[in-house]
């Protein structure tokens, strides 16, 4: 059997719980690939589980492989794939919540979980988009229904998913208000946003008011942002609680004041990466690297992202 290059997480812990490692390269079973990983993209809930929480109830106790953002090539077709083929570039967010195993030089994964990745960018920024993009994406549109005219408030409008959400909401015809620190404003105001917010100078509750939908991506663990956020809803507005859920404090205090409150949690989805790859295409939509570092340096990605200042995305790349 051969072997291949992972960053292994040892133990639950800080980053340099994170080895790397030779493991056999696994084998697609029927209607899986196997894809050679080019980029995998960096995300919060990466280092939340590698700490012990995010997604650590479903993954068990380590060793185990993270991340779940790919860009890579099909390396082998199982049986009865007739939609993808080896030599396909390829992008997404395979087997989310369970364990996807990235952060190595090849996945398996059910191929309808992945697409042919946007051809206008490189594997590093295909590797930045599916987790982040499939967040705004389901969020605005599936779950909020987000259309013309509407105000819609994004906390953390700089991050990851904010980068990518304030321009979503953009496209769909929304009046756009982030939350951002401000070395970020310009850019922000570049990519489509009408308002910009410095949450460390100013409290947004003060700031901006009937907004039909928040996207919050700080949650309630900093400064009580998603408890703040009802007081800006109209009447029968949403909060979508994206990082910590809704406690049943938080949908009493929703109902107090006549607006609606909703956890969140990404899920694999092939034909809206899709979609997103086509707006990417289009120039509609833009995804911001903040930095590219090696496989091996996965420890250092994890310290950089937890300062939880990163403007846009962070990589890892895999292929050079
Ligand atoms: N439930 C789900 O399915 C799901 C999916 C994706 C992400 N998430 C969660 O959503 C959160 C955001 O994810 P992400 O990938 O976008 O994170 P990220 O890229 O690490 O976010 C970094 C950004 O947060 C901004 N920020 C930090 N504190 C802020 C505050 N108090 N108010 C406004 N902005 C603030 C920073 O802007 P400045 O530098 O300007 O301060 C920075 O640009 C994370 O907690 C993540 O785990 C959940």
């Amino acid at each position: 059997m051969s072997s291949m290059r992972a960053i292994s997480l040892t133990g639950f812990g800080g980053p340099e719980k994170l080895e790397p490692v030779q493991v056999p390269r696994p084998e697609p079973l029927p209607t899986e690939v196997l894809v050679r990983v080019h980029a995998a993209g960096v995300n919060p809930v990466d280092w939340k589980t590698r700490s012990g929480g995010g997604m650590s109830g479903v993954l068990g106790e380590p060793p185990f492989v993270l991340g779940w953002d790919v860009s890579g090539v099909v390396e082998e077709a199982g049986f009865g794939v007739t939609t993808l083929a080896p030599g396909d570039e390829v992008y997404g967010m395979p087997w989310f919540p369970r364990a996807a195993g990235a952060y190595a030089e090849y996945v398996t994964a059910p191929s309808r979980q992945f697409t042919r990745k946007p051809s206008s960018v490189d594997h590093v920024t295909a590797a930045a988009v599916p987790l982040a993009a499939l967040t705004a994406w389901q969020s605005l549109v599936d779950t909020a229904g987000v259309g013309a005219g509407q105000r819609v408030l994004i906390h953390a409008a700089a991050g990851g998913v904010g980068h990518i959400a304030v321009q979503l909401a953009r496209h769909l015809g929304a009046y756009v208000v982030g939350t951002a620190g401000a070395a970020n404003h310009k850019w922000l105001r570049g990519l489509g946003v009408d308002e910009v917010i410095d949450y460390t100078s100013t409290r947004f509750e003060a700031a901006t008011g009937d907004i039909d939908v928040v996207i919050d991506l700080v949650g309630d663990e900093h400064d009580d942002t998603s408890t703040r956020s009802l007081r800006v809803l109209r009447p029968g507005g949403l909060l979508v609680a994206v990082p910590s859920g809704v406690s049943p404090e938080l949908l009493k205090r929703a109902a107090e004041h006549g607006v609606r409150a909703t956890p969140f949690l990404v899920e694999p989805d092939a034909p809206a990466l899709a979609r997103i790859a086509d707006l990417i295409d289009q120039g509609t939509l833009t995804v911001e690297v903040e930095d590219v570092l090696p496989l091996d340096q996965a420890a250092e990605a994890h310290r950089r992202g937890e300062r939880g200042h990163t403007r846009g995305k962070r990589v890892l790349s895999v292929v050079s």
